[in-house]
């Protein structure tokens, strides 16, 4: 078997779908391990989980940088992420905006996920948007990160019913159990090296064998 890659995770807060990937690579569907896991929050509780799971961790606490140009935080970021030798960065709830240096940095070798069927309800809160919005169809996106949020090229996406009772948190809980099993989905076709960037759109090497099945979930819209 091919060398596993070394990933990289920025997290935020509780760090649900960081699980969905340590459990992934632990599991042995991704062919890649977890080299750090990186919080801009002291407090986020995903660090004792990623703890939990033997991966190391790092704060870089945006708090001590207050002032200064955005970029001085991703440098320290981005030299952790060097010297532990990650070649895939995960963002799994990261909520900061990056710069331009670092997306640079990750061009082609850095994903998101986005609780929303992108290009629609970019930006925070994407369930809230898609409730008020009266959309009957929802979902999440994981996609490359470039220069503007929340808008590189898609690698998969998972659709959900917006049923006529949901609140926010309804919606959000039917989103997050899709956001679970499409992200480490599209993790582990990077990591086999299966995704190539043609302007906006991912093209997906031996797309037939899997995808199909995976990428879309039938909404039961009844
Ligand atoms: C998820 O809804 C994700 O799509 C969004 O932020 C939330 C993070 O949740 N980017 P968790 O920390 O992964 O549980």
């Amino acid at each position: 078997m091919s060398r596993k890659r070394r990933i990289g995770i920025l997290i935020s807060g509780r760090g649900s779908n960081m699980v969905s990937l340590l459990e992934g690579m632990r599991a042995g569907e991704i062919p890649g391990e977890a080299a750090l896991v990186v919080s801009n929050r002291p407090d986020a509780p995903g660090l004792a989980r990623a703890a939990s799971f033997g991966v190391p961790t790092a704060v870089v606490p945006q708090r001590e940088f207050r002032g200064r140009p955005r970029e001085e935080h991703d440098r320290t970021v981005h030299a952790k992420l060097e010297r532990a030798g990650v070649e895939f960065v995960c963002l799994a709830g990261y909520m900061r905006i990056l710069s331009p240096w670092f997306v640079a940095q990750w061009e082609g070798r850095m994903l998101n996920i986005h609780p929303a069927l992108l290009p629609s309800f970019p930006g925070l809160h994407g369930q809230r948007q898609a409730v008020e919005h009266g959309v009957r169809i929802a979902g999440c996106t994981v996609h490359f990160v470039d220069r503007e949020v929340d808008h590189g090229p898609i690698v998969a996406q998972a659709a959900v019913p917006v049923l006529p009772d949901d609140d926010e948190d309804a919606l959000a809980a039917r989103i997050l159990e899709q956001e679970h099993r499409i992200y480490p989905l599209a993790l582990r076709l990077l990591c086999e090296d299966r995704l190539r960037i043609e302007g906006r759109r991912v093209v997906v090497r031996d797309e037939e064998v899997d995808l199909p099945r995976s990428l879309v979930v039938p909404s039961p819209l009844g």
